[in-house]
C-alpha cells in the first residue's frame, strides 16, 4: 500500500481585514510517498493496518480504525518470533478483562484456553459462561489431583516427566535446588512406584523413607545410603501429604482432564494467599497439562493471570519456561500477567541463573503490553521492553482499558472495547462499588 503524505498541493489561506478570503501565496510541497513498512517504522502510530485476522481487541488509538490480534496468524506471517505474551500494569486497569476477552473470542474460532492457576477465582465465571470446566482445589474439598498421573498411560516415557515434576515439588518445599544425591535418591524412589498402575506421592514418600533393596537406578548405592539421602526430600513431599495441602495432591485424581473442553479454568481461590501453595498447585496441575496437550491439535492460549506471584518460586519458573520452550510445538501462545517488569526482578538477583530464567521468559515473549506504570517503574519498563522515549512517557497517562502494544516491527495504543455482556461477565469492581 502507498500512502500519501498529504495532498499534492497545499494552499495557504490567509484572512484579510475585509472578512473575504484571499488566497494571495500558494505553497507547491511535492507530495510524500512511502510503503506501509516505511511508514510504520517513521511513525508507529500512525500507520494503519487493515484488521483481517484475529479477535477484535479494540480501537487503535492513534488511527481510529480497529484493532485485531492472533498471535498464531502473526508468527504464521513472520511477524511475531513467537506467540507469547506478556501484559504488565498497576491494578485495576483492566488486565485481566483484556486477557478473559482474548480468551472468550478466541474461543468464539475454535481455540481452546487453559487457566493453569486463578488465585482469585475470577475465572470461574467466564469459563461457566463459555461451556468449559472448572476445577477448584481448596483444603477439605472433594477434588483431588494426583500429579503422577498425567503420564501414566506412556509408562515408558513417563520416567523423565515425573522426576522432573517431583524435583520442582520438592525444590520448591526445600526452598532450595536439590544436591545431586537427592536426584538419585528421587530416581530411585520413582523408580521403585512406577511399576504401580496408579503411583501417587504418598509412595514416593514411602519409597523415600523405605528404598526398595534392587532398585536398578541406585547404581550401586546402599538402601540406607539412600535413605539418608532422601531424608529431607521425605520431608519436603510429606508437606503435600500430611501439612497445609494435604488431600490436594495426595491420591488418585478425582477429575480428568478434558482437552477439548473450551476452556480449564484451575480455581486456587480456596488456597488463600499462601505462594508457596500456589506455585505447588501450579507444579502439580503443569504435569497434567503437558499430558493433556501431548495429542491435542487445537491452537491455545495458556494464561498465567497473576504470574507475578508465581515468580517469586524459582521452581515454578524454571517449569514455565521450560513449557515455553515446548509452545510452539504444542500451538500453545502463553500469557503472563505482571503489574511491572520489575516483577521479574524478584525471581532471583542479577547475574544469578534465576534471574537469567526471568530474563528468559521476558525474550520469549515477542508481544508486550504495557497498561499504566507509576512514575517510577518508567526507566526500568523502557530498557525491559526497548520502549522509544515517547512511548515511555505515555505510560502514565494510560487511562484504564487502554495500552500500549509493542510487537518486533510495529507499535499501537489500543483501548480494548468490552462488550456489555463482558462487562457484566468480568467485572472485578463490583465488591468496591457495594454500598453498605
Ligand atoms: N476496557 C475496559 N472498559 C471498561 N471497563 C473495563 C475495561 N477493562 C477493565 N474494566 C473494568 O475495570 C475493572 C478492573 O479490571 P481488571 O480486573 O481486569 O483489572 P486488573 O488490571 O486485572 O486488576 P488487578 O491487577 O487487580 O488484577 C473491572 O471491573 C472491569 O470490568
Ligand atoms: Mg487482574
Amino acid at each position: 500500500m502507498n500512502t500519501r503524505g498529504g495532498t499534492a498541493t497545499r494552499t495557504a489561506a490567509f484572512s484579510r481585514p475585509s472578512g473575504r478570503l484571499r488566497l494571495p501565496v500558494s505553497l507547491r510541497l511535492p507530495a510524500h510517498r512511502a510503503s506501509s513498512a516505511t511508514l510504520g517504522a517513521a511513525y508507529p502510530f500512525l500507520a494503519g493496518r487493515p484488521c483481517t485476522t484475529g479477535a477484535l481487541v479494540g480501537m487503535d488509538a492513534m488511527t481510529g480504525g480497529p484493532f485485531c490480534f492472533d498471535p498464531w496468524a502473526l508468527y504464521a506471517t513472520g511477524e511475531l518470533t513467537n506467540p507469547n505474551v506478556v501484559l504488565a500494569g498497576v491494578i485495576g486497569q483492566g488486565k485481566s478483562a483484556l486477557a478473559k476477552s482474548l480468551a472468550v473470542r478466541a474461543i468464539a474460532t475454535g481455540r481452546r484456553v487453559y487457566v493453569p492457576g486463578d488465585p482469585k477465582g475470577e475465572w470461574a465465571p467466564v469459563a461457566e459462561a463459555v461451556g468449559g470446566v472448572v476445577v477448584r482445589l481448596r483444603a477439605g474439598g472433594t477434588t483431588r489431583l494426583n500429579p503422577l498421573d498425567a503420564h501414566g498411560a506412556d509408562p515408558d516415557h513417563a520416567h523423565g516427566p515425573r522426576l522432573r515434576l517431583l524435583t520442582a515439588l520438592a525444590e520448591t518445599t526445600l526452598r532450595r535446588d536439590l544436591r545431586p544425591a537427592e536426584h538419585g535418591a528421587l530416581d530411585a524412589a520413582m523408580t521403585t512406584v512406577e511399576h504401580r498402575p496408579q503411583p501417587t506421592l504418598p509412595h514416593v514418600v514411602a519409597a523415600l523413607a523405605e528404598p526398595a533393596g534392587s532398585s536398578r537406578r541406585a547404581g550401586g548405592t546402599t538402601t540406607s545410603a539412600l535413605a539418608e539421602d532422601g531424608r529431607d526430600l521425605f520431608h519436603g513431599l510429606r508437606r503435600l501429604i500430611r501439612g497445609d495441602l494435604a488431600g490436594l495432591f495426595d491420591g488418585p485424581s478425582t477429575q480428568v482432564l478434558d482437552a477439548s473442553a473450551s476452556m480449564t479454568v484451575l480455581d486456587l481461590s480456596g488456597l488463600g494467599s499462601n505462594d508457596e501453595a500456589l506455585a505447588l498447585a501450579m507444579t502439580c496441575a503443569s504435569g497434567w497439562l503437558e499430558h493433556a496437550l501431548a495429542g491435542a491439535t487445537a491452537k491455545r492460549w495458556v494464561i498465567y493471570d497473576e504470574a507475578w506471584r508465581l515468580l517469586r518460586s524459582v521452581p515454578a519458573v524454571r517449569r514455565m519456561q521450560a513449557q515455553w520452550k515446548l509452545s510452539r510445538a504444542y500451538g500453545i501462545a502463553n500469557l503472563m500477567i505482571l503489574h511491572r517488569l520489575s516483577d521479574l526482578d524478584a525471581v532471583g538477583a542479577a547475574g544469578t541463573e534465576a534471574r537469567a530464567l526471568a530474563d528468559g521468559l521476558l525474550a520469549d515473549c515477542s508481544t508486550r503490553i504495557v497498561y499504566r506504570q507509576e512514575s517510577d517503574q518508567l526507566a526500568a519498563t523502557q530498557t525491559a521492553l526497548g520502549l522509544t522515549a515517547p512511548e515511555r512517557d505515555l505510560l502514565p497517562a494510560l487511562g484504564r482499558g487502554t495500552g500500549l502494544w509493542k510487537m518486533p516491527r510495529r507499535t499501537h495504543v489500543v483501548h480494548h472495547h468490552l462488550t456489555g455482556a463482558e462487562l457484566a461477565l468480568f467485572d472485578t469492581d463490583a465488591a468496591m462499588r457495594e454500598v453498605t
